[in-house]
């Protein structure tokens, strides 16, 4: 009801060209960010904090924070400007007009609400510069459920020309708490995610990136930013999410003298001046975030919540467990070879064998990294039978087939490189920058748009049933020029945007023909994981780091903003010293895939794998659509504990992971509370993934009521001689 008169009155739209007090509220089910009018019409934040039930009472929040309407204090701007004299804050937009003048005011226009086919409140205000031609549309999509909120600008003009946007973000903030420590992830290949926290208290702090390509390689969109002192996986005020941009993202946090934090989100505008045609919109990224009071384990499931329902693809189907042949092979393989692990693949008991790199290519044979990129026909001498015949072979055996690609790249050496010379991402005055000896096709070029979407259309015509594609790309953009851009007399820095755009469209046309095919999003590793493409794709890849000890932290980090359905896990070979339990029990907290020599197994480990498939099978549904709780961190602990539980609270799986082997380590001497049970049902524990009849202390006829479990907690015994423990809960009603 209460929604129903509120959106009434939104839906009355506004306009204005004198003065108005005007108070809109942008709600969650808890969180509101108030905006209003000043005398001038210009628009301020004056409140982002919990919802209040008469929204009456938020036309005055501001009062209690002592905003004033000029000067300094007008750092409250809904979307700060650049060139005009009473903003002192960073802008969220700079523009160039016309006729050469680089002021822009933004007063206040009209606004709407509407609700939206897909179930969320959208509502768009409308500024406008009193002088030009030139509008800012404000966009908040909010979820009400989920406590989630899109945030995005549309900016248009209708002057006589280009208008150069020296900057343009997607959001711009304000908040009016008195404590700011935000997290942040730097990375590198085989160390992605690396969580760093900053107290703010003064200027600016950046987050961004400027690889064009695989973006979050070295800094990751995702921050999380406790409010009011420092919040924990229960307890206080914390604020998460990402800029959704598959390109160069800034996120810039600027404390300013009043203690307040001042947020501008949005495409990085390094080398990026986009010349805007009038009469053509412009829609920036969308910046996504939640705002939890009760800590960071509500934040994170608002996240996940939101993404499987609204964003991933197939967010809420199945997803195939594989064999992944990249470690076990690398470039070594042929037909005999591959055809010999598909057995491996059957006798584990996965759905899937997936095909990496090397399967292609016949002037240059794509036998290492150095050469053969670009040149998508099979290699005739590794391969004389084609993928069709692998398909068949593995299909025979009762596993589906799925293939790796990089389409968006381009080894010198290829026959590609030589016949389109032009496609190539390169300043031609200079000489050529290789990452992993390759280059980045043009993806601004129509026509290599053409190109990579054929690439994967002809996979699919000629093998109907492929059952998968992981989708790589390696290098980042160096000695960003191109000539599509250069011969179309398009500015030069309207590469990065066009670059990501262009890959959005050729996604946009995969989707339409294939709309289910399960895709892996990777990138060298994890430097794509932006909620931008995974609209196009089900899962993403962590990172070539599967040693499962640093998987633990990893894994941990990346599910403050993921779920785990989303999220690809292999066991590998790459640290044989950690036990092939301790191995598939990290992966099996996520989707799990191997990357072995299962021919290589002992009976007595194949057995075992057989058996962890199995359970694997059993629990998949409860992580991959239940909601997750960290229960015990591995930065505080010896150990990292996390749950998963079925909506139902019916049953759950607790993965318990020893991160410290010394004897002092502290693991076994407390128990775990655990949470997200029915305080009235009574549970059952059982461990499971226990290897080949291994003793353990875990007594399963014992039951316990959720609230014991919640309140006294659990203890798994890990410890030195059980690294690894999983626990299935059941209950017994
Ligand atoms: C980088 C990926 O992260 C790996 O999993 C593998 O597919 C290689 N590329 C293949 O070149």
């Amino acid at each position: 009801m209460r929604l129903f008169t509120y959106l009434l009155l939104f839906l009355l739209p506004f306009s204005l060209s004198y003065s108005q007090d005007v108070t809109i509220p942008i709600e969650t089910e808890n969180t509101v960010m108030v905006l209003k009018t000043d005398h001038n019409n210009r628009l301020k934040i004056i409140y982002f904090g919990k919802s209040l039930s008469n929204i009456d009472e938020y036309k005055q929040t501001g009062d209690v924070f002592n905003f004033q309407d000029e000067g300094a204090s007008s750092n409250n701007s809904a979307y700060a400007v650049a060139g005009i004299d009473n903003n002192f804050i960073e802008p969220a937009i700079a523009v160039i007009h016309t006729d050469g003048n680089n002021s822009l005011d933004l007063l206040y226009e009209s606004h709407t609400a509407t609700q939206t086919d897909d179930g969320a409140t959208l509502t768009t205000i409308t500024l406008k510069d009193p002088v030009y031609p030139f509008f800012v549309d404000l966009l908040y999509k909010t979820w009400n459920e989920n406590d989630v909120i899109e945030q995005w600008t549309v900016i248009r003009h209708t002057e006589k020309g280009k208008v150069v946007l020296n900057k343009y973000a997607s959001a711009n903030l304000y908040l009016n708490n008195t404590d700011y420590y935000l997290t942040s992830y730097n990375g590198s290949w085989a160390k992605e995610m690396q969580p760093e926290e900053t107290h703010l208290r003064q200027g600016m702090h950046t987050i961004e990136s400027r690889l064009g390509t695989r973006a979050n390689l070295l800094t990751s969109p995702n921050f999380m930013l406790s409010l009011d002192g420092k919040a924990t996986e229960t307890s206080g005020t914390i604020m998460m999410g990402q800029i959704a941009w598959n390109g160069n993202f800034s996120l810039q946090f600027e404390t300013d003298m009043y203690k307040n934090l001042h947020v501008v989100a949005g495409i990085n505008p390094y080398q990026s001046a986009y010349h805007l045609d009038p009469n053509t919109p412009f829609e920036t990224p969308r910046f996504i975030y939640t705002l939890s009071f009760e800590g960071k384990g509500k934040g994170s499931r608002n996240l996940h919540d939101w993404l499987r329902d609204h964003i991933l693809l197939d967010g809420h189907g199945d997803r195939l467990t594989l064999l992944n042949n990249w470690e076990a092979t690398y470039f070594d393989f042929d037909q005999d070879k591959l055809v010999s692990l598909f057995g491996g693949a059957k006798e584990l008991g996965v759905d899937m064998f997936l095909l990496d790199d090397g399967w292609f290519a016949n002037k240059y044979p794509r036998n290492g990294d150095t050469a053969g990129l670009g040149d998508w026909e099979v290699n005739r001498k590794k391969l004389p039978d084609g993928v069709p015949f692998l398909v068949r072979e593995a299909e025979k055996e009762g596993v589906k087939f799925g293939i790796w690609i990089e389409p968006e790249m381009v080894n010198p050496k290829s026959e590609l490189y030589e016949k389109h010379p032009d496609w190539v991402i390169k300043e031609e005055k200079r000489p050529e920058i290789y990452f992993r000896n390759q280059l980045v096709l043009d993806l601004a070029n129509p026509e290599v748009q053409e190109f990579v979407f054929e690439v994967v259309d002809d996979l699919f015509t000629e093998n109907p049933t492929l059952a998968f594609i992981k989708w790589d790309c390696n290098a980042p953009i160096f000695n960003g020029h191109s000539k599509y851009l250069e011969r179309e007399k398009i500015p030069q820095s309207h590469l990065y945007v066009a670059y990501s755009k262009g890959l959005q469209n050729v996604l946009e046309r995969i989707r339409t023909k294939y709309p289910t095919v399960p895709m892996m999003l990777c990138s060298g590793g994890g430097g794509r994981s932006d909620y931008n493409l995974l609209k196009y794709f089900t899962e993403f890849w962590l990172s070539d780091n599967t040693d499962p000890l640093e998987r633990v932290f990893m894994q941990w980090n990346y599910s403050y903003y993921y779920p785990a359905i989303a999220m690809c896990n292999h066991v590998t070979d790459w640290s044989k010293d950690k036990s092939l339990k301790y191995r598939i029990d990290v992966a099996s907290m996520g989707k799990l895939g191997f990357d072995i020599r299962a021919n290589e197994l002992s009976e007595q480990d194949m057995r075992f794998a057989q058996q962890t498939i199995v359970n694997y099978d059993d629990f998949k549904e409860i992580i991959w659509h239940g909601e997750m709780y960290r229960l015990a961190n591995p930065y505080e602990k010896d150990l990292a504990s996390l749950m998963y539980v079925n909506e139902q609270k019916t049953e759950g799986v607790m993965f318990n992971y020893l991160t410290n082997w010394r004897y002092l380590a502290e693991t076994s001497l407390r128990p775990i509370l655990l949470q997200g049970l029915d305080k009235n049902k009574t549970y059952r524990l059982t461990e499971i993934n226990l290897y080949d009849g291994a003793y353990t202390p875990i007594n399963d006829q014992k039951v316990y009521s959720g609230e014991f479990l919640m309140n006294v907690g659990f203890n798994p015994s890990v410890n030195s001689s059980r690294s690894s423990v999983i626990i299935k809960i059941e209950s017994i009603e």
